[in-house]
């Protein structure tokens, strides 16, 4: 019997987002994943309020911080994990794939030389079966590329950190048409996913709910294989790319790709200021 970390999930209503802090009840060792920066994309003025919110839990809990773990770069929302790591001292781990994200975005952005593109702005890359203890329960690493091609799964005792890898039952799974995704690849995570034990809780990184439910960040194994709209137990690889790749061509960008993804693939920094003291983003035409 997988042990059980105990979880707390905070909803962003701006971008949807699931962020999370999850512990070890007994040694209060914990780890937060996907935290948000908050941003206002009119003004482009950032927030670290969702941040505090989560440090909240922290102190009230009288929990250590272990981790910082994104499961892969957003492109949806900026990362608050660069100001985590800041207050808490706690390393930044990502998925291995980041190095082949950077690489497709340094490019879109023109970040040049100065840019390195191996992953090292991360405390930590992870690979598959990677594993580590918080605490006494420990985490282990599932690659889960698809939606993105650094997509990883933090499987932490009987809770699954699935990131984008799968939405709620009623939603289906995450689009695989940015640079590195592959909806192939999301349909073999899935089945990953599938093949834990039906009671695994599995967290997600967003929920778009219908108008008569409440966001809901946890389903089963169980549950997602039975109801999932995109992708049963019983659904082919055939019918799940077809039907991924006719969706995605109906998709607009995010509305925040361009802010956030040049900040997350820097494990969440802002650009340094210039010299009049004010940070700036790049914003690339006619590219995306
Ligand atoms: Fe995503």
């Amino acid at each position: 019997m997988a042990r059980s970390p105990q979880v707390r999930g905070f909803y962003h209503p701006p971008t949807s987002t699931f962020s999370y802090v999850a512990w070890d009840p007994e040694s209060r060792q914990a780890v937060i994943v996907d935290p948000v920066l908050d941003y206002e994309g009119a003004a482009a003025r950032t927030d670290t309020a969702s941040a505090a919110a989560l440090m909240a839990i922290v102190a009230a809990e009288a929990l250590q911080v272990a981790w910082i773990l994104e499961t892969h770069a957003h492109a949806d929302h900026l990362s608050a994990a660069h100001v985590l790591h800041r207050w808490t001292g706690a390393p930044v781990g990502i998925g291995r794939g980041i190095a082949s994200v950077q690489a497709a975005f340094s490019e879109i952005y023109g970040l040049g030389e100065d840019f390195p593109v191996d992953g090292r702005q991360f405390e930590r890359l992870f690979g598959e079966g990677d594993r580590l203890m918080v605490g006494n329960i420990p985490l282990e690493i599932l690659a889960t590329p698809g939606h993105t091609s650094d997509s990883i799964t933090y499987l932490f005792g009987d809770a699954a950190f699935v990131g984008d890898t799968l939405f709620a039952p009623d939603y289906g799974t995450a689009r695989c048409d940015f640079p590195g995704g592959d909806a192939a690849q999301l349909f073999r995570s899935v089945q990953k996913l599938y093949r834990l034990s039906p009671e695994t809780r599995l967290f997600l990184c967003h929920d778009y709910p219908p108008a008569d439910r409440d966001p809901r960040c946890e389903w089963s194994v169980a549950e997602q294989r039975q109801e999932n709209v995109h992708i049963t137990a019983n659904t082919t690889e055939e019918a799940f790319v077809a039907m991924r790749q006719a969706r995605d061509e109906t998709l607009g960008m995010p509305a925040l790709i361009l802010p956030a993804v040049q900040v997350n693939i820097r494990a969440g920094r802002l650009p340094d200021p210039e010299d009049n003291g004010t940070r700036y983003l790049r914003i690339p035409l006619d590219t995306l």
